[in-house]
């Protein structure tokens, strides 16, 4: 078990959280906070217990000078300010006598910000490089480091594994409930066990379904990465997504897990991929040529629907169907529905699929809803995410 925030003496000390503050911004405005305030229990508790909180934080994927405004971190200290009710001091680098100035102010329960840990990856990508004397430099201006930024725990950076290697460390309340929530799915699931999994391309989930296909009593395919599946089965895809590299790969794991494997029996399916595009429900053995296949059709979803019924644990990851365009929209609103009247524990997987369940209104109905998109796939594949993996051993 890993140390956590409750193992320190936080008071009067400086306490470095690594937050996952990787949130859509426009034109500084914010447009999702899910993730400020996802982090808010272990800010709260280090104020609570008088340490003096130092955030960092990364933004986007600074590349360029003209970066630097793009994914600026001061709307999100105001957007914070807002939501603890207090100031959140912000200070415009990551390094440099203003930030060291404004950690030495600090008086007990005060929070402050830095700068995008990405700016330095302007320079010679230090951060996302792991450099080591960034790290150092980081750890110095604390006493204690916790880690807290779980969308970014499969990433080995300055700011997360670098601060870790020097300072005595911890996760906070996030990445201990991401864990509590993923970990006894992985380890000892209640079955029957049913595995959802969709998006664009079978390569995306080949880890994920090597490592729970033994695992899982079932794993229902959807989404794009369905057709190649199904042109693998010896079937017509029309001009559906094909990943033509892994048929093979498909085939071998239909050949060796036929019970397991869940495909589509109908799609919704238009000749082109717009709002206004006429639509057809096909079985799949009636796909036309200049067809493409968009999302799942009314009787895969009654199939499924079958397993989810009489499961006990449910994990999904991925859309079923194009659901950024309304007439694809079904197959993943259908899903979430069915997660919502199951009995089941539900646990849903970031990015892509947890924008899906927040935006379709379902999130408060599941069992839990990751904040990491990458890190959660890697969790899922199997592997150990460097962030946590750096983290002491109670
Ligand atoms: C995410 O949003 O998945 C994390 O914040 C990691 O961001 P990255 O993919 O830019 O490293």
């Amino acid at each position: 078990m890993k140390k956590t925030i409750r193992d320190y003496n936080l008071e009067n000390k400086r306490v470095i959280i690594r937050v996952d503050f990787n949130i859509p911004i426009q034109d500084g405005q914010i447009m999702d906070d899910t993730r400020i305030k996802a982090s808010l229990p272990t800010i709260l508790y280090a104020m609570e217990k008088g340490a003096k909180v130092i955030l960092l934080s990364h933004l986007g994927r600074v590349k360029t000078e003209e970066d630097l405004e793009q994914y600026n971190l001061q709307p999100v200290a105001k957007r914070l300010s807002e939501l603890l009710d207090q100031e959140v001091i912000f200070v415009n680098q990551t390094r440099g006598n203003l930030v060291e100035d404004a950690v030495s102010k600090l008086e007990n329960g005060q929070v402050l910000l830095l700068q995008n840990t990405r700016y330095e990856d302007l320079n010679g990508k230090k951060e996302s490089k792991n450099d080591p004397e960034l790290g150092a430099y980081w750890a110095s201006l604390g006493d204690i480091f916790i880690n807290d930024a779980f969308g970014t725990s499969h990433r080995a950076h300055a700011s997360n594994v670098g601060i870790a290697s020097h300072l005595p460390n911890g996760i906070g309340f996030l990445i201990e409930k991401e864990l509590n929530a993923f970990e006894p799915i992985l380890n000892n699931p209640e079955h029957p066990f049913t595995v959802i999994l969709g998006g664009a391309k079978v390569s995306d989930k080949i880890e994920v379904i090597e490592n729970l296909v033994k695992r899982a009593d079932q794993i229902l395919i959807g989404g794009g990465m369905a057709y190649t599946f199904l042109k693998a089965s010896g079937l017509s895809i029309g001009k559906s997504l094909c990943d033509e590299e892994h048929i093979d790969y498909c085939k071998n794991v239909m050949r060796q897990y036929p019970d397991q494997i869940v495909l589509p029996i109908d799609s919704v399916t238009a000749k082109e991929i717009s709002t206004d595009t006429e639509i057809q429900e096909r079985f799949i053995s009636d796909f036309k040529e200049d067809e493409i296949g968009l999302d799942i059709g009314y009787n895969t979803i009654k199939l499924f629907s079958q397993y989810i019924k009489n499961s006990k644990t449910i994990l999904w990851n991925g859309p079923l169907g194009m659901f950024e365009l309304d007439p694809f929209q079904k197959g993943t609103e259908a899903i979430c529905k069915l997660l919502k009247d199951s009995n089941g524990i539900t646990v849903v997987g970031g990015g892509d699929t947890a924008s899906a369940v927040e935006n379709l209104g379902y999130a408060e109905f599941m069992t839990h809803i990751s904040t990491g998109g990458g890190a959660s796939l890697e969790l899922l594949e199997g592997k150990q995410l460097s962030g946590i993996e750096i983290i002491h051993e109670k």
